[in-house]
């Protein structure tokens, strides 16, 4: 392993996505398939973060580390300089950010955040009323109020099945028990915000072909958290940002939708570039392909910023990833769990869990633990009112360290002692 300094010195210079070209490789790719403390010290030292707080709020908003946002701020001042939209980033980012969702570029959109992505789905799916959809009792309200909309709007149904299961066999179960004849839709928190439940989409998606219903999933969550195949998973729609665990820069997100499903989302909201041809009074065509959900003159150096943090979470590789979220999140586990009166809500089962663990003392309220757990112990963390479940967030990825996690457990016991 290449000592710090050097690390950082060609980490400066490489483009993340070069390993995945075949061309040299950046040193963030690790040499081993099970990377040591120090590779992932130097992975720290690509974030701007500050040493002096610890940033524990990913599921909230994601960092970007430096060649994301060096790419984009570089990218934005050359445009700038010529004055160009610089629309062509856009189409030869969609190939490798397809790719790295497991989807054809046909079949991706870029967005400005995941809520857009629900919503394009929720308004474009030609609803009526007494249609019932089936959403996740734990959705977020990007996920949520899109289909309350359409509850205003079009007087559709809204069911709420509760993620909170002890088995996957069993949040199954529950969405089964929701279903009636009129169930149009199925929608999922793929891994839910507020403690961190990994949903079993491919298993969901089956279910949903089987009753022929639509299946959406609101990725917000899960993209640069687990490794996704989309059309491994077998859904129809799939909406997520980019600012959260994937490390792109704010104001991202990626809206999938299937192929074979296109034609059933009418787009909402089209204009210039959304057509394959149109003539005045009389005419559209739309274009073939899901970009037909963009319109208008776009940010390239943003949709830039997300093909180059693809790159780099696929350059660290989405497994490792995964496993390092698992591994920190499994230690806070045990750390917390030694601690009088902390109870962990999060699930502990394998295939259950993602980077998320949510936790509450049974001493001290919430809201003044996480005050005291921000103000004192310079933890950023996130409370949890959803569901009046009044807990404390942790959100814990490739940056974060073992030592943050021990530093967690002693803030959490200190403050219980004050
Ligand atoms: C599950 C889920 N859906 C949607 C959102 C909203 O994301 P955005 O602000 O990118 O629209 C969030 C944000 O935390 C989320 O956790």
């Amino acid at each position: 392993m290449a000592g710090r300094r050097t690390f950082i010195k060609t980490a400066a210079l490489a483009v993340p996505g070069l390993a995945v070209l075949g061309a040299s490789k950046p040193q963030w790719v690790p040499s081993s398939s099970l990377p040591d403390e120090e590779y992932w010290d130097e992975i720290r030292q690509l974030y701007a973060l500050p040493d002096s707080r610890t940033y524990l709020n990913t599921g909230g908003l994601g960092p970007s580390p430096t060649p994301v946002l060096d790419r984009y701020n570089t990218l934005t001042a050359e445009l700038q300089g010529i004055s160009e939209t610089g629309h062509h980033f856009i189409e030869e980012a969609r190939a490798p950010v397809s790719q790295f969702f497991g989807a054809d570029e046909t079949e991706i959109s870029f967005t400005r955040n995941a809520t857009e992505g629900n919503a394009t789905i929720a308004s474009g799916l030609r609803l009526s009323v007494g249609d019932e959809i089936i959403i996740d009792a734990h959705a977020h309200p990007g996920g949520a109020i899109p289909w309350l909309n359409l509850l205003k709007e079009r007087g559709v149904v809204v069911k709420l099945f509760e993620p909170d299961a002890p088995t996957q066999d069993e949040v199954i179960q529950r969405i089964v028990d929701q279903m009636t004849p009129r169930t149009r839709v199925i929608q999922i928190s793929h891994v839910t915000a507020p403690t961190g439940i990994l949903l079993p989409a491919r298993e969901i998606a089956l279910l949903a072909r089987e009753w022929g219903c639509w299946f959406h999933i609101d990725g917000a969550q899960s993209a640069g958290m687990l490794p996704i195949n989309l059309h491994d998973i077998g859904c129809d729609s799939y909406a997520t940002s980019g600012h959260k665990w994937l490390g792109a820069p704010h104001g991202t997100g990626i809206l999938y939708i299937s192929k074979d499903r296109l034609d059933d989302v009418f787009p909402t909201e089209v204009g210039a570039y959304s057509d394959a041809s149109y003539t005045l009074p009389d005419q559209l065509e739309y274009i073939a392909t899901s970009r037909r959900h963009e319109s208008g003159t776009r940010n390239a150096p943003l949709v830039e910023g997300i093909r180059t943090a693809c790159a780099f979470m696929g350059d660290i590789g989405m497994e490792r990833v995964r496993e390092r979220g698992l591994e920190l999140t499994e230690l806070l586990r045990l750390g917390l769990e030694e601690i009088e009166s902390i109870e962990v809500l999060s699930p502990v089962r394998r295939e259950l869990r993602g980077s998320i663990l949510t936790f509450k003392s049974s001493r001290i309220d919430y809201a003044s633990l996480n005050r005291t757990l921000g103000s004192i112990h310079k933890l950023r963390l996130r409370v949890v009112t959803e569901r009046e479940l009044n807990a404390i967030r942790v959100s814990l990825h490739v940056f974060n360290s073992p030592a943050e996690v021990a530093r967690i457990v002693e803030s959490v016991s200190e403050a219980l002692k004050m």
